[in-house]
């Protein structure tokens, strides 16, 4: 696929939404697209570091549409009242990106209960994802793109999805990223002829925030390893932006190209399950 050019006021007049934008890739993505001329709107837990991060946005970014909105993805009411307020503000919503995720070693719940990875990483997106579609679809052309990882590999545990037994933070989080695939591709059907586009993408491994709750070993080989958090926002920024990717849906991206993902991640049926759990959990 050839990569078109975008200049500086590709997304003029666009509304972006990306959860996460306090840290890491988030921070990253708002800032490329603050600078193709968007209107960035993103969401912080912590209203305090939300503002920071937005007058650091402005002032590196030269745009001034920098809004910053209180969310705990690990809340649904918290999702929902952000939802709201994002209703009451903005009558569009060109590209959705749901970026924030966790990864942590050790077993906590949400403010609802549920073990915290599968809630932040799984059920939020979900969630957020739902309330405002008939938005997206409204605006459409529209896009979301929900990032996803490279460590996706292994499957659903529907016996026990929130690992209650033999929790482990790795088979949770991979467990939440596959989940993240399965829903991009079944929403992607659900889309067809709506014009609004669902693609999820895996950044590479990048040093961030990311694990900073996971042991030692693994925050180590994030430090080692890891690129500039500016080129793993590259791949987001592009399908948030390019015009090559419009009518592009259901795919798996790293790297500005489709690519492969897990062969659980193309079972349909899986993701009708899985569909039919995060409904009941949502209460949708
Ligand atoms: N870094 C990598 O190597 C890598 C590799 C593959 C995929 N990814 C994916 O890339 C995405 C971005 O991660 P990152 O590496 O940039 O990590 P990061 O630096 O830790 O950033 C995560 C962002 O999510 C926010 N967040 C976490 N829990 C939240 C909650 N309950 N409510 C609201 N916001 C919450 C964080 O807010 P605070 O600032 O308040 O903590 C932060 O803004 C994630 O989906 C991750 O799984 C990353």
């Amino acid at each position: 696929m050839s990569i078109r050019k975008i200049g500086e006021n590709t997304l003029k007049n666009k509304i972006v939404l990306i959860t996460g934008a306090t840290s890491g890739l988030g921070k990253e993505t708002a800032m490329g697209l603050a600078k193709l001329g968007a209107t960035i709107v993103f969401t912080s837990r912590d209203r305090l570091k939300g503002e920071k991060t937005r007058t650091e946005l402005i002032a590196a970014s030269g745009n001034e549409n920098i809004d910053m909105l209180h969310c705990d993805l690990a809340s649904f009411e918290s999702i929902r009242s952000c939802c709201k307020e994002f209703r009451s503000k903005y009558d569009s919503l060109h590209v959705l990106i749901n970026n924030a995720a966790i990864w942590d070693f050790k077993r906590r719940e949400s403010k609802d209960g549920i073990e915290n990875i599968f809630a932040t990483n799984f059920l939020a997106p979900f969630l957020m994802t739902h309330l405002l579609l008939d938005v997206l679809k409204k605006s459409s052309p529209s896009r979301i793109i929900n990032v996803t990882s490279g460590m996706h590999y292994g499957t659903i545990h529907f016996d026990d999805i929130e690992y209650k037994q033999n929790f482990s933070g790795s088979k949770a989080y991979r467990q939440s990223k596959l989940g993240l695939i399965l829903f991009t591709r079944l929403l992607a059907k659900k889309l067809e002829g709506t014009g609004v586009t669902v693609n999820t993408v895996h950044p590479g491994m990048n040093k961030t925030n990311l694990g900073r709750d996971a042991g030692g070993f693994s925050r180590m080989i994030f430090k080692l390893m890891g690129k500039d958090p500016k080129i793993g926002a590259e791949t987001s920024i592009y399908l948030a932006s390019s015009p090559d990717v419009e009518n592009i849906t259901g795919e798996y991206f790293a790297k500005k190209s489709i690519k492969r993902s897990s062969k659980e991640s193309y079972d349909m049926d899986l993701a009708q399950r899985l569909w039919g759990v995060g409904k009941k959990y949502v209460k949708i």
